[in-house]
């Protein structure tokens, strides 16, 4: 089964599924043995990022598929993203050299800025003020990354460019200075954080939003948990579905990339599939809008040293029992 595509600017077509790559339990073997499956299985986009730390796994799955002759290259659309140490235009270049070398490709097809800030080159990943509570920035504005970016487009290393995480504001920045336009928003999407504003400020400018976590990460223990919530398990029982394929339908009917993350060979199955065969009424659609409250599973507060990268959402709709960020 191949997946349905969406356009993006500039007119290529995307597979409107991706498999994500993000990975916190699985090792970076297993990662690898889930790309090579999701591959055979039809998917023919695959999100990576230099941070996920497994792109030479993901490398190896993709050699291992094309060399079965299935597909060719130019067939799959391969996604990374530069990490925040690396926003200074030589640390982009050597980045997107990194990564092409690790994936083992001549080129990719998008390349996205992980995340508007820029840190202290050099040391860690995650490097953090001697206190463990502030982020050590560096004095990078996102223009000149941009510039950057877009020299990667000159010379043939990356087909698109494109941003994650960014937020109305920023767009509306980024959109009056470049060049190149960015092709695509990755932003974490789903019924319990619906974005209506910045999907629909993408969407106006034709700017491709791509849907991470969009099962809501349901992790077991996990205080919420997103399949199980009521109205989701009804539309899918109605239908005789699951809860994941019910969210994976209602954003592929908004135009809206998916990047649901899977190493279970029936689920990734289950949601390929759910992407090109569920329909939604618009009763079901719109049961699912009523579901928005703000809640963020990827929890930068914590991460970003405890600073709100992205605006508290304030209003009514959250979900009982939990804060809005
Ligand atoms: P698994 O790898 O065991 O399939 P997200 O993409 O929102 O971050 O969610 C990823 C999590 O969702 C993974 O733990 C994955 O577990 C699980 N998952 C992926 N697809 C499905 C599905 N169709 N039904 C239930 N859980 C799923």
């Amino acid at each position: 089964m191949s997946a349905k595509t969406l356009p993006l600017l500039g007119g290529a077509k995307v597979p409107v599924i991706g498999l994500g790559t993000f990975s916190s339990t699985d090792s970076k073997e297993g990662v690898g043995k889930a790309v090579l499956e999701a591959l055979k299985a039809g998917y023919r986009s695959v999100d990576c990022a230099e941070m996920y730390g497994n792109e030479r796994e993901i490398g190896d799955a993709i050699r291992e598929f094309l060399a079965t002759g299935a597909a060719k290259r130019e067939d799959l659309f391969i996604t990374s993203k530069v990490w925040n140490t690396n926003h200074a235009p030589e640390h982009v270049a050597e980045a997107c050299r990194r990564t092409l070398d690790n994936l083992q490709l001549d080129y990719l097809d998008l390349y996205l800025v992980h995340w508007p800030m820029a840190w202290e080159h050099g040391g860690r990943m995650m490097p953090t003020e001697s206190n463990g509570k502030a982020f050590k920035m560096a004095k990078v504005p996102l223009h000149v990354t941009w510039a950057a970016m877009e020299r990667l487009v000159d010379e043939g290393k990356v087909r698109h460019i494109g941003v994650s995480n960014y937020t109305e504001l920023l767009l509306g920045d980024l959109l009056c200075y470049a060049r190149i336009p960015p092709v695509c928003n990755q932003i974490e999407l789903h019924p319990y954080l619906q974005q209506k504003n910045l999907v629909r400020m993408c969407q106006s400018q034709g700017i491709l939003v791509s849907a991470y976590s969009p099962l809501g990460q349901p992790t077991p223990g996990r205080a919420v948990n997103l399949l199980e919530d009521p109205v989701l398990q009804q539309i899918a029982k109605a239908k005789g579905i699951t809860s994941s394929a019910v969210i994976l339908a209602w954003n592929v009917a908004r135009g809206i990339k998916v990047l649901p993350k899977s190493s279970n060979p029936e689920r990734l199955r289950q949601n390929l599939a759910a992407c090109s065969e569920v329909v939604l009424s618009d009763e079901e659609m719109k049961a699912i809008e009523a579901l928005d409250c703000y809640k963020r599973f990827v929890g930068m507060r914590g991460t970003f040293g405890g600073a709100h990268v992205f605006e508290r959402a304030t209003g009514a709709g959250r979900l009982p029992g939990t804060s809005a960020l």
